[in-house]
């Protein structure tokens, strides 16, 4: 399912409109009124929106100018807006008749002009989102909000954004903000989603996309409907050694890929968070599974090509609750086993914990502390391992070892630049709502196979 949606009155690539469009107003003598407009195409929604079309003296075809910019038509099947760079004058254009009946018809927005973005919830991943921002020449950070003061003030000194609010509402309610990066706590993800896209803004919402799957196609009915780019942060897609990858599995390099093992064990790891909320499951809406196992899980699925998931069988485990506080609420898993089957026949083993009695050879994080983090898929021609990036691959019945290269780049930087291009070219989201529906089905499938202690079928 796309996030966009179809032009007024669906019309198909076929229709004369878009013919006339290709190939240039080709019909005899000048233009006359009620004709198709050669450029946009739609003499209805053109008229909407003040298309100028066939009538003399007008600034031009298919054009309203406003104080804060103009709207005009057309590309293919999107009407375009251009914006100046003071946003308190954009109210003018959001609350325009003519931009609410074309969103009402359904036609694609894409504005000129940097995006201008939200970021709310200023923890880590706030920082890395702004950084990434601030180095895209086609965003600009224009407003961040968190309840902290603390975290608001040392967001503000380090990256400056234009607006600064305390509750994310406050933020969606800057018709100034044209997309929203939510770095909340989980349980706010869902109905932050939901407020954004209602708001009419672009969301890129940090991992786990929702607490369940059920929440997901909410959100991804609400964007297809509101025709807004929804895009769940999964940063590891854009990776360097993951781009590589990726690119080698879809060159046919790997061959069929038939399993995959998604491994994210830390030795002492559990995370405490503002609040202690990554420890409530009904703020968090699990534990180990929800914070680093859906890095796991979703990096060795993305590079499998996303198939379709048909079952799971999995077992969480809760080991370690020594190593949290006695004060605090402590009732999600600090470990999830799972194995997972595709549609085509392909199964995931995956492997997390927050913390394990590792052995010595372990590899170390950052941190110098033992950390067993790695994804491997087996082929019928190669095998490809992540950690250390490796290839071993099969050449005329040798097995061939050879050490690949990761490309340069930020991951949240690659995110950041193909959720901007989502917005403004059209070009597919490549963390997608569809596939964010089938994570949380695997997520929330080996909870409940864990529960009922059997396979479970899915989709
Ligand atoms: N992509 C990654 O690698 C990565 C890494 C860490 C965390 N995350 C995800 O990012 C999210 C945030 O994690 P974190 O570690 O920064 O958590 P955190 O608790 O440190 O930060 C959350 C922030 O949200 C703010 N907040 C809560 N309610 C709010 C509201 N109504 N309005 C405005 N602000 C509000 C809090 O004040 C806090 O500063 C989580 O969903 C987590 O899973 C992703």
């Amino acid at each position: 399912m796309s996030n966009r949606r179809r032009p007024p009155g669906g019309r198909s690539t076929t229709s004369p409109g878009n013919r006339e469009r290709s190939g240039g107003w080709k019909s005899s003598g000048p233009p006359q009124p009620g004709n198709t407009c050669p450029r946009c195409g739609w003499s209805r929604a053109a008229r909407k929106i003040g298309c100028g079309f066939g009538q003399q003296g007008r600034a031009g075809p298919c054009r309203t100018t406003f104080k804060g910019g103009s709207i005009f038509l057309p590309t293919e099947r999107r009407f375009r807006l251009k914006l100046t760079d003071h946003p308190a004058e954009h109210r003018e254009i959001y609350r325009s008749a003519a931009w609410g009946s074309a969103l009402a018809d359904g036609w694609v927005v894409s504005a000129s002009g940097p995006v201008s973005i939200g970021v709310v919830g200023l923890g880590w991943p706030g920082h890395r989102h702004a950084e990434a921002i601030l180095a895209n020449p086609g965003a600009r950070l224009y407003a961040c909000a968190d309840l902290g003061d603390q975290r608001r003030e040392e967001f503000v000194r380090l990256y400056k954004p234009e607006r600064v609010y305390v509750s994310y509402d406050e933020l969606l309610n800057d018709p100034g903000v044209e997309a929203v990066v939510i770095g909340l706590p989980n349980y706010l993800h869902f109905p932050a989603t939901m407020s954004a896209l209602r708001a009419g803004k672009h969301v890129l919402c940090e991992k786990p996309p929702t607490l369940s799957a059920a929440e997901m196609r909410k959100v991804r009915s609400l964007a297809d409907q509101a025709g807004k780019i929804y895009f769940f942060g999964r940063q590891s897609r854009f990776d360097g050694k993951t781009v590589v990858a990726k690119r080698m599995v879809e060159s046919g390099r790997l061959g069929r890929i038939y399993f995959a093992k998604a491994t994210f064990i830390r030795a002492r790891g559990i995370p405490v968070g503002i609040g202690g909320w990554f420890l409530d499951r009904g703020k968090a809406g699990g534990g180990a599974l929800m914070d680093i196992g859906i890095h796991a899980l979703d990096t060795a699925w993305y590079l499998m090509g996303c198939p379709a998931p048909t079952s799971v069988t999995g077992q969480v485990f809760r080991n370690f609750e020594r190593f949290v506080p006695e004060r605090m609420k402590y009732d999600v898993e600090d470990g999830a086993y799972a194995f997972v089957r595709f549609e085509g026949g392909a199964v995931l083993q995956l492997e997390v914990s927050w913390a394990a009695n590792l052995p010595d050879d372990s590899p170390t994080n950052h941190l110098g502390k033992r950390e067993s983090h790695n994804t491997i898929l087996y082929g019928d021609r190669a095998t490809l391992r992540l950690s250390p990036f490796s290839l071993f691959e099969d050449v005329e019945g040798r097995l061939v070892d050879s050490r690949l290269e990761a490309e340069p780049g930020s991951n949240f930087a690659g995110q950041m630049t193909n959720f901007i291009q989502a917005i403004r070219e059209g070009v597919p989201a490549v963390n997608s709502a569809d596939q964010a529906v089938h994570l949380m089905e695997m997520l929330e499938g080996i909870y409940h196979s864990s529960e009922i202690s059997r396979e479970i079928a899915i989709g």
